[in-house]
């Protein structure tokens, strides 16, 4: 099909934690965030040299919906229902006609619902801020391997980021320390065990979290943390919220500032 915006495999929900309030924050953040326009900026000197991309687990089309603008086709996959749907309607929005998105991700060793035989090679495969054991699966290496005629390119996290304050409220309302992610580093080691020598590029992006109103920001930290607080914690988490959160824009509208990110794009030739 032709200039198509397309959804395959609507009916295939895979299991994820991206589920409807946690993906419609992040789409919020996004779109009140550079980093869409920074990524793309970093990549432009491997796009000019690609015509089709994949977008693997795409989200709401951070980087899908600017790169469709960029080349002829993009193929975006994502496994949540939620963030597909926001893509489909961000991608309509724009106006964008060229990307083909198939609700489906990658589980065990395949991408379920039939896509994973049929995909065609693309120039360029992103794996934008995608789960460390997903990046770092041997078997999903190789196959991203196989679809890519041009370049692989990993986008991840790089050093330290007060993520969503945890740090403090971990001890506060957790009594435990936070336990920092995996960084782009480390995924850099496996590619080279895997006898991967990638280039690098560092960039800096801010990924402030806009909430509608105060309790719209408490629920966005207790659903992210999985609690049911009690009345004493939950008190403790307001305060927290309250000296950190400040106001955007229409009244009661606020944004958790979680200052200036890096990310690091990794790429390499296949
Ligand atoms: C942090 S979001 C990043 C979205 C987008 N790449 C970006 O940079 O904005 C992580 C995305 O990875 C997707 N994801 C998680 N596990 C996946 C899997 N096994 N296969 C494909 N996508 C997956 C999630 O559904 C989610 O949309």
């Amino acid at each position: 099909m032709k200039n198509n915006l397309v959804s395959c495999y609507n009916s295939y929900l895979m299991a994820t934690k991206w589920d409807k309030k946690r993906s419609d924050w992040y789409c919020r953040a996004v779109e009140k965030s550079n980093y869409p326009g920074k990524a793309v900026t970093s990549l432009t000197t491997l796009l000019r040299k690609c015509t089709s991309v994949i977008d693997i687990g795409a989200g709401c089309g951070a980087l899908s919906v600017p790169i469709a603008r960029k080349v002829k086709k993009v193929t975006a996959i994502e496994p949540s229902k939620w963030m597909f749907e926001l893509l489909l309607k961000r991608s309509k929005k724009a106006g964008i006609k060229n990307i083909r998105a198939y609700n489906t991700g990658w589980k065990g060793n395949m991408f379920q619902g039939g896509l994973h035989s049929t995909i065609k090679s693309h120039d360029m495969v992103i794996c934008a801020n995608l789960p460390h054991n997903l990046v770092c699966n041997r078997g999903f290496l190789e196959y991203i391997t196989k679809i890519s005629s041009k370049y692989i390119v990993f986008i991840q996290s790089a050093g330290r980021w007060n993520r969503f304050y945890y740090e403090d409220l971990y001890p506060k309302l957790l009594k435990k320390r936070y336990k920092r992610e995996a960084d782009y580093i480390e995924t850099y080691f496996f590619l080279h065990k895997q006898g991967i020598f990638a280039n690098i590029k560092m960039f800096d992006y801010y990924f402030d979290q806009p909430f509608d109103d105060f309790n719209d920001a408490l629920d966005f930290w207790k659903h992210r943390l999985k609690l049911k607080l009690t009345s004493k914690k939950e008190k403790i988490l307001a305060d927290f919220l309250n000296k950190k959160l400040v106001p955007l824009g229409r009244a009661g509208a606020l944004t958790a500032p979680f200052g200036l990110r890096k990310a690091a794009l990794i790429w390499w030739k296949t």
